[in-house]
């Protein structure tokens, strides 16, 4: 079986980078292979991790003027996990990836790469390195986070891939882990009722290039859309710290804090829907594949009618859409690999079975990727 990757470049707003691999049904497209890549990856595990917490609408109607019906309609989310007490993020993500390890009977200190992507890390520069720590490996992997929101785990895999593929790496953990309840305004029944807290992880690990399973992917990013959803560090405290002539009047500065979430939902929602079919387009046109040759939509699960509304625009059927946004709400990172988890360990996805992933969110970020589990 042929193989061919290219890399084309981008302009400043969107990257779009394509890899493709020939599959069944598929053409490979013409080489344009840079000679260091001489590997494939594949996915060989996944798991997942959710706070005991469980928030349901009811219990949100307690405190914000809200009630089940609307919220059910207007997302398909009834219930939420919450991390509370001794839970932690790094816990959660540590979970997950225990998890992932034991699916693909890897041992901890095989891996040499953890990839976290999350944009609420227990620490200012990243919570990554504490992964293998709670892993218990004995060697010590590269480790890092990526900020990414709710696109952060198909960039993680992108990355994963490309570490495998030109850098030689043989067992990367992809982790997308979120606790976004610690960023809710609680009192704003637009954004709260959304958001969940959870972590999914998958090993991605070298093979063989004619056993490759990430066929192709897109991604794009654009900062104008920025003021739609965003949790921006708090500005006041460093105008305080100067006078109108630009003199220091209240040094040292406060400490700096990130506001809640905030976000404009139907911009969101608009733009969702917009570009994430077109998104699903270009990565299957670049895997040399059509809507009809992919089993699943594995979409970051972010509204019950944006899932719906891509499947429809795309024409897949919606027994073609995992959906487990009624248990969880927005995980944002977290969301496609705990998705992707229970649809594994329930049967649902066999091994063999393509899957086009899509994440889009804050940023604005999003991007596709057309993989082959097991
Ligand atoms: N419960 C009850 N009523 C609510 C409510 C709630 N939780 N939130 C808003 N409302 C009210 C509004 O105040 C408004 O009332 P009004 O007509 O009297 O002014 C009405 O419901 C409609 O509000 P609107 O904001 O227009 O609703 P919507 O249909 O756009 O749904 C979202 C709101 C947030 C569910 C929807 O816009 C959405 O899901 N957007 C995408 C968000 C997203 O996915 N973000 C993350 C991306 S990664």
């Amino acid at each position: 079986m042929a193989n061919a990757c290219g890399w084309v470049c981008s302009d400043s707003v969107s990257a779009r980078v394509m890899c493709t691999s020939s599959v069944e049904g598929a053409s490979a497209s013409h080489s344009r292979l840079p000679r260091f890549v001489s590997k494939g990856c594949k996915l060989v595990g996944c798991g997942s991790a959710v706070p005991s917490l469980k928030v349901s609408n009811d219990d949100l109607a307690k405190i914000v003027e809200t009630n089940d019906e609307w919220i059910s309609t207007r997302t398909g989310i009834r219930n939420r996990r919450i991390i509370s007490g001794k839970e932690s993020l790094v816990g959660l993500a540590a979970e997950a990836a225990r998890k992932a390890l034991e699916m693909a009977e890897v041992n901890p200190d095989d891996v040499d790469l953890v990839l976290l992507c999350s944009s609420t890390p227990e620490n200012l520069f990243g919570s990554a390195t504490q992964i293998p720590k709670a892993l218990g490996c004995k060697k010590t992997p590269l480790a890092y986070d990526i900020t990414a929101a709710c696109s952060g785990f198909i960039l993680g895999l992108v990355s994963g891939s490309s570490h495998i593929r030109g850098s030689g790496f043989k067992n990367v953990l992809v982790i997308g882990a979120e606790a976004l309840s610690r960023y809710t305004d609680w009192t704003d029944r637009g954004t709260c009722i959304l958001f969940g807290d959870a972590a999914g992880a998958v090993l991605l690990q070298a093979c063989a290039v004619e056993d490759d399973c990430l066929f192709g992917f897109d991604l794009h990013s654009d900062g104008d859309g920025h003021r739609h959803l965003n949790a921006t560090m708090e500005q006041k405290e460093l105008d305080d710290a100067a006078d109108s002539n630009g003199s220091v009047v209240g040094f040292p500065p406060n400490h700096a804090s990130y506001s809640c979430i905030k976000m404009n939902g139907k911009e969101v929602f608009r733009f969702a829907v917009g570009v994430v079919p077109q998104s699903v387009e270009f990565a299957l046109q670049n895997a040399g594949l059509t809507v009809s040759s992919i089993d699943w939509l594995l979409l970051h699960q972010a509204n019950q009618r944006i899932l719906d509304a891509v499947a429809k625009r795309l024409e897949v059927p919606s027994e073609r859409v995992i959906s487990n946004i009624a248990n969880y709400g927005n995980t944002s990172a977290a969301s496609i690999p705990l998705a992707l988890d229970e649809a594994v360990r329930s049967g649902r996805i066999q091994p063999g079975h393509t899957i086009a992933a899509a994440g889009f969110g804050a940023g604005l970020t999003w991007g596709s990727i057309i993989i082959k589990w097991g």
